[in-house]
């Protein structure tokens, strides 16, 4: 315990925070669920998830491994010998995800490889479902390999690399390249989108507030489930990272900086698909609505059918927007895919008491190997399957089991509440016990049922 791996510089933490939230999640999730849930008066319901759940939540798993300093099981394990089991269910599910985030991540790594000769031809959406997804060298092992293999193979070099060179030398040196590097890419492709025609109808598509939407219930869950997911909040993650940090560490400002960040580059990202958007319905003459519509404006989808179709239309030179566009998927993606990874490694290794290495070697293989189960023909079925039951009950049902056990059945919040006001300049009171104790498990349990209602209806 004494030779604890710790990061290098508080930046350094920061940076494989933000990196951990800023996913797939910001760029293809966010926008299309703001736009789905009110537009602009999604910003009500959503930033009081971010400030009555996400933020205190986040706070709340800093300091239970900071405190603590141990992979999730380890350390929900210490705070009551029964919780353990928690942090093993993150951690499957972090596994779980993990295994078809690195195929997206690869599927992207081919996408920006095509951009430079717009590869996907006119109709993009025949292309990703018919010729992409089935593509297999006929040369190799009769036709039964895909494509894929190679990007996928890059993708499980890198994030098992920089995992095997632990926190400091890896995972903190990876995200300080790749998220400034992101941003940066981001921001380009930002204003390059929001000079195109068309983009400001995409905007206002973007931003009219329906106001009426604030009364709906669904689309408070729906805010509650973006934060969630979007703070990797309950995967295990950020109780692992958190417990590489010194001793002197100003957690509730670090959760405050991380949620912010997480927020900005989301609305950020929320600006550039929409503008990107508005102009593919300038082009086709038809209204930002009635393409969303009809295309969808998220997930899968968005990135490998619609985008590739936006790129293609772009005046001057399209190759360059591709390219930024996806290889931004790929950094954001990679720096999440890391976090998750690094969850079950040192789980695994803490647990049997084995070397990093083998950990990584264990644990970071079989994941590897499952991964291949998406790059079949089949794979974006389940992939699709895999990722509703994941959303909808594993991450939902492992927040609630936490922040039940860490509020009730521990000794209460007060204790993580002094140990975070110890340093910190921010002082925890009663609204934090309150948010956790009171109203994240209300939402949560709510959560469920509406996603157990709908599964059965
Ligand atoms: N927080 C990431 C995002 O918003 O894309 C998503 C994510 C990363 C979810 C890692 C889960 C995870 F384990
Ligand atoms: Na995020």
């Amino acid at each position: 315990m004494e030779n604890r791996s710790q990061w290098g510089s508080r930046a350094g933490f920061l940076f494989a925070a933000m990196g951990s939230a800023i996913g797939l999640g910001n760029i293809w999730r966010f926008p299309a669920t703001a736009y789905e849930s009110g537009g602009g008066a999604f910003i009500i319901p959503y930033l009081f998830a971010l400030l009555t759940a996400g933020i205190p939540l986040l706070i709340l798993e800093y300091t239970v491994g900071h405190k603590h300093r141990g992979s999730a099981p380890k350390s929900l394990g210490r705070v009551r010998k029964g919780f353990e089991w928690i942090g093993w269910w993150q951690v499957t599910i972090a596994f779980v995800i993990s295994t078809y985030y690195a195929v997206i991540i690869a599927w992207a790594i081919m996408y920006a490889y095509y951009s430079f000769n717009l590869s996907w031809g006119d109709d993009p959406t025949s292309f990703f479902v018919g010729d992409f997804l089935t593509l297999t060298d006929p040369g190799t092992f009769g036709g039964l390999v895909p494509k894929v293999l190679l990007p996928l193979l890059i993708v499980w070099i890198i994030t098992l690399g920089v995992l095997s060179k632990g926190v400091r030398k890896g995972i903190e040196k990876a995200n300080k390249i790749f998220i400034p590097t992101l941003v940066v890419l981001f921001i380009i492709i930002v204003i390059r989108a929001i000079t195109l025609d068309g983009a400001a109808a995409g905007l206002s598509a973007f931003f009219t507030p329906d106001w009426s939407s604030i009364a709906d219930p669904q689309v408070w869950v729906a805010a509650y489930g973006q934060i969630f997911f979007s703070l990797s909040i309950a995967f295990a993650i950020m109780i692992t990272y958190s417990s590489y940090l010194p001793k002197k560490s100003d957690i509730t400002n670090n959760a405050f900086i991380t949620g912010f960040a997480n927020s900005s580059f989301e609305i950020l990202a929320g600006i550039g698909v929409f503008a990107a958007i508005g102009f593919m319905a300038f082009t086709y003459d038809t209204t930002v609505s009635q393409l969303a519509a009809e295309k969808g404006v998220g997930g899968v989808g968005l990135a490998f059918m619609v985008f590739p179709e936006i790129v293609s239309q772009i005046p001057g030179i399209p190759r360059i927007f591709g390219f930024l566009f996806f290889a931004s998927l790929v950094l954001a993606g990679l720096s999440s895919l890391i976090s998750i990874t690094e969850t079950y490694v040192a789980a695994v290794s803490e647990k049997f008491n084995i070397s990093r290495g083998k950990s990584i070697m264990f644990g970071g293989g079989l994941a590897a190997v499952l991964s291949l189960l998406y790059a079949t023909q089949g794979g974006l079925n389940l992939l699709d399957t895999v990722d509703h039951f994941i959303n909808n009950f594993g991450v939902a049902l492992a927040g609630l089991f936490e922040v039940v056990a860490l509020a009730w059945f521990a000794k209460g919040l007060k204790g993580f509440q002094s140990h975070a006001n110890e340093i910190s300049d921010i002082r925890l009171g009663t609204w934090w016990r309150f948010c956790l104790g009171v109203i994240t498990p209300i939402v949560l349990g709510y959560m469920m049922l509406q996603n157990l209602r709908a599964e059965l209806s």
